[in-house]
């Protein structure tokens, strides 16, 4: 059964009975779902701890819902297709059937290897079949999976296996990239080093290179599953058992676990899924996230396969071998639904459109847009060369934390404006909150993106640390979950994200925090202070600023600011390295200490001929030299 709106009439009126009688809502769309034992209670919640619950004493088990309900009816359909870097490579495909025998065989490796309900098992693996089959096979056993982007560094994968406790790491022998290959165990193995929580290891062999497997602890996935049932029992969890831990960037240094549980979060992203996307049975639908970031969770794992999607999976990157990747792909599978970030639209729009002629991706039905505000020359371009001006194009706003899509068209309903994520999905009550934390009514206005109300995909915790929750999200605004993203709120009532109001960036769709990436420039022998800003690069959205006081010893300026991106490529990633850094006498500090960062801002942005008022800082003078050393 699907719960999906047709009409934009319909929307307003669902939209209405979400707000009127939210509960009442979400029952009758939760009611679609195989749960174990039904809820006592919809809703338990208040902002203030914060505490939210949502299908109170439900029990059920989220990959019965993937699985055993789709399996006599869809048996035979394609769940998973999986295109692989090469394109001489065979693809495969897996079937619900297929998927629920696979994913029965490793819950029951798993469990073999002593894993159990609760505990907290580390994915650290390349956008293989094998990584939806490991996370969806935690979730049967009622273990809580903890995605690592394979990007990270052993470093940031470290603080993530100490943070979560995790017992046990999925990974793989080596990642293919384009045309590189990344040695994922080397950076599994430096990272355990450090931690002590790791028992076991479980290497899925992808590249064939050789790596060192330490007896005991380390173990070949095909080894361990050789000759195991590919049945399985799942464990009943509480609708409000973790599902999973996912770590993000904030203002400050170190990244959080935003805690996701199992009732609400499997309802709303299946639900979003259906009517964002407006997937009609038979569809292909392709997301082309990483499973390392919510999006690849939300939408191509749960969301898709809980409404018996076929979901396309991509291992690569979109120029290889050449910037006609996409295209190619969009047309050998017939791509109905196609879910990308705007840096990946800048990207490939930088090579022209001749890459897309030899395409005639007539399959697509709908685009769409996740990650960062998509600029209007992007957006028309999407929507011109891809969607041939025939595909409605879904800007969707959402977050970690929110679980799945907040604000967004539902493709080919709600009229589309360029740039705008449109209106909230039903159960969403946005407010727009002035600096003095007065809500702004009517139309028109611009401030901090607020929402009133609990959603069943909402983060419940940070984990290990509530308080921190409570500071981060629900402290800014009295009763409200704070997003920490400013927007505007047009005379047609359309919203339009405008980015972050916090300190921190989006490079290229992904989270940094100013201070997360300061903190790795510092661990630098050479550092005395660091400040980082984010300014409007072409193709990333935003670009990485550092400014940097040093001790020069005998290295060239040059020297120096290579080393501190190596540094910052060691402490965090490939994706957190500077754009710019520019070595700098001093910073400006108020007689507070505090750094000015508006200025460091503008600098950045080569905005340079209004500082705007600098009589509070400590010393005037540092400013025009930051300017005139200002690296281009
Ligand atoms: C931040 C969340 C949601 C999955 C990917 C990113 C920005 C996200 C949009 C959009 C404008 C967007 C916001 C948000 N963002 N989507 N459609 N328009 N901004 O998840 O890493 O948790 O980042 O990404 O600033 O707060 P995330």
């Amino acid at each position: 059964m699907s719960d999906r709106i047709h009409t934009l009439s319909g929307y307003f009126h669902e939209y209405q009975k979400s707000v009127t009688e939210p509960e009442k809502f979400w029952a009758r769309i939760a009611d679609s779902f195989h749960w174990k034992k039904r809820w006592d209670k919809v809703l338990e919640w208040d902002f203030e701890g914060p505490n939210v619950k949502w299908f109170l004493n439900a029990k059920l088990n989220i990959t019965e819902n993937i699985l055993e309900r789709h399996l006599y009816t869809l048996g035979d359909k394609p769940a998973i297709i999986w295109e692989p870097n090469d394109p001489e490579e065979e693809g495969r495909t897996l079937t619900y059937r297929q998927l629920y025998h696979e994913v029965c065989r490793f819950s029951n490796v798993l469990e073999k290897k002593d894993v159990k309900k609760g505990d907290k098992v580390i994915i650290y693996m390349p956008m293989v079949p094998e990584a939806a089959i490991a996370m969806l096979a935690c979730a049967r056993i009622g273990a809580v999976h903890s995605v690592v982007f394979a990007g990270f560094s052993s470093n940031a994968l470290a603080d993530r296996i100490d943070d979560s406790k995790a017992k046990v790491v999925l990974t793989s022998d080596g990642n293919f990239r384009g045309s590189k290959t990344i040695p994922v165990k080397r950076v599994v193995d430096e990272a355990l080093k450090s931690t002590s929580s790791v028992e076991t290891v479980i290497v899925y062999q992808r590249t064939q290179e050789e790596v060192s497997m330490e007896p005991g602890r380390d173990h070949w996935w095909h080894e361990l599953s050789e000759g195991v049932e590919d049945t399985h029992t799942a464990v009943e969890t509480d609708s409000e058992d973790m599902l999973y831990i996912l770590y993000t960037s904030g203002s400050t240094g170190k990244p959080k676990g935003v805690v996701h549980t199992c009732g609400g979060y499997m309802v709303y992203t299946k639900y979003t899924f259906e009517n964002v996307f407006q997937y009609s049975p038979g569809d292909v639908y392709w997301c082309t996230a990483d499973i390392g970031w919510v999006t690849g969770h939300s939408y191509i794992v749960y969301g898709p396969l809980l409404a018996g999607a076929t979901s396309i999976m991509f291992e690569g990157i979109p120029t290889y071998p050449d910037a006609g990747r996409f295209w190619a792909i969009v047309d050998k599978y017939k791509v109905n639904q196609f879910y990308t970030a705007p840096t990946a639209i800048r990207a490939l729009q930088a090579y022209g459109t001749d890459p897309i002629e030899p395409y005639n991706l007539d399959s697509l039905k709908t685009l769409g847009s996740v990650g960062e505000p998509i600029n209007e020359e992007a957006w028309h371009w999407y929507h011109t060369h891809v969607g041939k001006t025939r595909c409605p194009i879904v800007d969707t706003w959402w977050q970690t934390e929110t679980g799945g899509i907040m604000v967004s068209p539902l493709a080919g309903i709600t009229p589309t404006k360029p740039a705008y994520a449109t209106l909230p999905l039903p159960g969403i009550q946005l407010a727009i909150m002035d600096p003095d934390g007065k809500e702004l009514i009517g139309n028109s206005v611009e401030g901090n993106l607020c929402i009133k109300f609990p959603w069943p995909g909402m983060l419940r915790t940070t984990y290990g640390d509530h308080e921190r929750c409570k500071q981060t999200y629900f402290a800014a605004y009295k009763g409200m979950y704070f997003t920490g993203d400013g927007v505007k709120r047009d005379h047609d009532g359309y919203y339009r994200i405008l980015g972050r109001v916090d300190d921190v960036i989006n490079v290229s769709g992904h989270r940094m925090g100013t201070a997360e990436v300061e903190n790795a420039i510092n661990e630098h022998p050479l550092v005395i202070e660091s400040a980082v800003v984010g300014y409007p690069h072409q193709v990333k959205g935003q670009g990485i600023y550092a400014y940097v006081i040093c001790d020069m010893k005998n290295r060239t300026e040059q020297n120096l600011v290579n080393e501190i991106k190596d540094t910052v490529n060691k402490i965090i990633g490939p994706i957190a390295k500077p754009d710019k850094i520019q070595i700098v006498p001093g910073l400006p500090k108020t007689r507070s200490g505090k750094i000015m960062r508006r200025i460091l801002r503008k600098v950045a942005e080569g905005s340079l001929d209004n500082m705007g008022d600098t009589s509070t800082l400590l010393d005037p003078e540092v400013v025009d030299k930051i300017i005139n050393g200002r690296v281009e």
